[in-house]
């Protein structure tokens, strides 16, 4: 997994024990994004998709994090941060990626913030080739499993520096 060249980057899996530290997790990732970034998220209902995103919206600067909500049925809601927008998108009702490139996520996918999408397994061909993933499973009770990977060279180049600063989530 991770192998692009010399570059050769083991899963990591995470762990998170309440929906705190899930946005705490979240959070810190989030500080490690930059304009232009894509991550998709992926794991079943209530698996904590979007209490993955309010962290990100937190470690972003978004002033008012309870806003972050599913857009389920609007597909985006976009939320400003200190310094990057976060595009929040939600493909759950979609059964493939049309609905995404009907409302532009090419130009947003490329413009100054950050874009995460809940379903990302729903609409994956829209994804640009440089992406991150993550893959969220319930693991009994509060007990979440997260494993992130990368597509691309700099996503790839990026996830050890990304796992280091997780380190404290590490099983
Ligand atoms: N460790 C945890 N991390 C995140 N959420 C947790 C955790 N433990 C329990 N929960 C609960 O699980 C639920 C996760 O809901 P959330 O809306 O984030 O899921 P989702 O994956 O976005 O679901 P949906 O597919 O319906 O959009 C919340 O009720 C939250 O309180
Ligand atoms: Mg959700």
């Amino acid at each position: 997994m991770g192998t692009l060249g010399e570059i050769d980057v083991e899963p990591a899996k995470l762990i998170s024990e309440s929906p705190d530290e899930t946005e705490q997790m979240a959070a810190k990732f989030a500080t490690l994004c930059r304009a232009g970034d894509v991550i998709g998220l992926q794991g079943t209902l209530g698996a904590g998709k979007t209490c993955f995103v309010k962290g990100m919206a937190r470690g972003l600067g978004v002033k008012d994090v309870d806003e972050v909500t599913s857009p389920t049925f609007v597909l985006l809601k976009q939320h400003k941060g200190k310094k990057l927008t976060l595009h929040h998108f939600d493909a759950y009702r979609l059964e493939d990626a049309r609905g995404m490139e009907e409302i532009g996520c090419d130009e947003i996918f490329h413009s100054r913030g950050v874009s995460v999408v809940e379903w990302a397994n729903h609409v994956s061909s829209c994804l640009p080739p440089e992406h991150f993933l993550w893959t969220i499973r319930m693991a009994g009770g509060d007990r979440r499993e997260f494993l992130l990977t990368a597509c691309g060279k700099g996503p790839l180049e990026r996830l050890k520096g990304i796992f280091d600063a997780l380190v404290a989530w590490e099983e």
